[in-house]
């Protein structure tokens, strides 16, 4: 087993190279060519994901009118991403948060060092994903740290400073734990299925929820890097507050990638790797353990690839929020829908085995999931 403990060799902060004002980056955040984002025949720069509207959708109201309901139903299938104004959080704290965030980001190196990460649990402040001694790296440092299960929220682990980061920080998870629970709901209707069913598959109140702070400094080559390379998300939920002033997040979509114009005070919402669907043959098979016949023949739901281009202007800051099945229940299809000749897509894996694989390996497209099918 590799090790798990360190790091395979010293780490470099983005942000210092960054400060240093190299005319060029150094060669371990150079892409290769095919995954360069300078690529403009792959690039759709008009499009961008639906934007929808949650009026309706609160803690003590659940009347989002149906067509809400639709729009939801086709961005999931259509998508994997969209955006949703009006959700219920405070654009304030959403603000507060990002502007804390930042704040950690300009401390003093000596104050960041302190909560410095290791393989073993990612939380605290990294620069790396993936263990692979040699690897071409993103140009991005970043803060991962848990808010649920409890027994993995420990605030001795979250930056003490700025002043009120750890208050605000408790509240914004508090407020994205619920507004994930609403949306579970919806996709749960939409799905076919009794509104607490895909919360329940998830594992009911025991969930995982966890936040990774992203922060792309400024890049010289920006044409020949990669904040954050394509990948898609390994739990069930994604969502992010993107930095309202500097673009960056780009979805890809049709073998093309579109580059996200958030709305303001948007959450950009993505499906992850837990939720995702497969059409294979003639029939569906979800890699979530649920449900009817219904769901597989008709949801198609995807858990899309995504990247981060970087910029020489400005750095940018992102707060994703993922909110994933308890970790230790194994994933699969339902019994009744695997036999002979429609054997699993995939072997039962628990959540905490698969974002381990995906730690060894970093972040790769969509191979990671797709290299766990059985074998058939
Ligand atoms: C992520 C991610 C996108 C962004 O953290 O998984 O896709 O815009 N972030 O930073
Ligand atoms: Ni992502």
């Amino acid at each position: 087993m590799n090790n798990l403990h360190d790091w395979p060799e010293p780490i470099i902060r983005v942000q210092s190279l960054s400060e240093s004002d190299l005319p060029i980056i150094p060669d371990r955040y150079i892409k290769p060519l095919t995954d360069r984002p300078c690529l403009n025949s792959e690039v759709d720069n008009d499009s961008n994901i639906p934007i929808i509207d949650l009026t309706g959708l609160s803690e003590h109201e659940d009347n989002l009118p149906a067509s809400t309901l639709d729009q939801i139903s086709i961005a999931c299938r259509e998508w994997g991403f969209f955006q949703v104004i009006n959700h219920g959080v405070s654009p304030e704290l959403m603000d507060r948060a990002r502007e804390v965030w930042r704040g950690f980001f300009h401390s003093p190196m000596e104050i960041k060092q302190v909560y410095a990460n290791s393989p073993k649990t990612y939380e605290g402040y990294g620069s790396r994903l993936g263990i692979e001694k040699g690897a071409i790296l993103d140009w991005s440092d970043y803060y991962y740290l848990h808010y649920l299960p409890l027994t993995l929220k420990d605030y001795k682990k979250w930056p003490a400073s700025p002043d009120s980061c750890r208050e605000v920080i408790d509240e914004y998870g508090k407020e994205l734990v619920k507004l994930s629970g609403r949306i579970m709901k919806v996709l749960s209707i939409n799905l076919g299925l009794k509104e607490d069913q895909l919360q329940n598959a998830f594992g009911g109140d025991n969930i995982g929820a966890c936040l990774r702070v992203n922060f792309y400094p400024k890049c010289p080559q920006p044409d020949l890097a990669l904040g954050l390379s394509s990948h898609s998300d390994p739990g069930g939920l994604t969502l992010l507050l993107p930095d309202h002033e500097v673009p960056g997040l780009q979805v890809r979509r049709n073998g093309k990638w579109i580059t996200v114009k958030p709305a303001r005070h948007a959450f950009i919402i993505n499906i992850g790797d837990q939720v995702q669907t497969d059409k294979v043959d003639k029939h569906d098979d979800f890699k979530v353990m649920i449900y009817e016949d219904k769901v597989l023949s008709n949801a198609n739901y995807k858990s899309v690839e995504h990247r981060v281009i970087v910029n020489s202007g400005m750095e940018r800051i992102s707060l994703a929020f993922f909110y994933n099945p308890k970790s230790d229940i194994p994933i699969k299809p339902v019994e009744e829908l695997v036999s002979e000749e429609k054997p699993a897509l995939y072997s039962p894996m628990t959540f905490d085995e698969y974002r381990l694989f995906i730690r060894l390996k970093g972040p790769k497209g969509k191979s990671q999931v797709d290299s766990l099918k059985s074998p058939r």
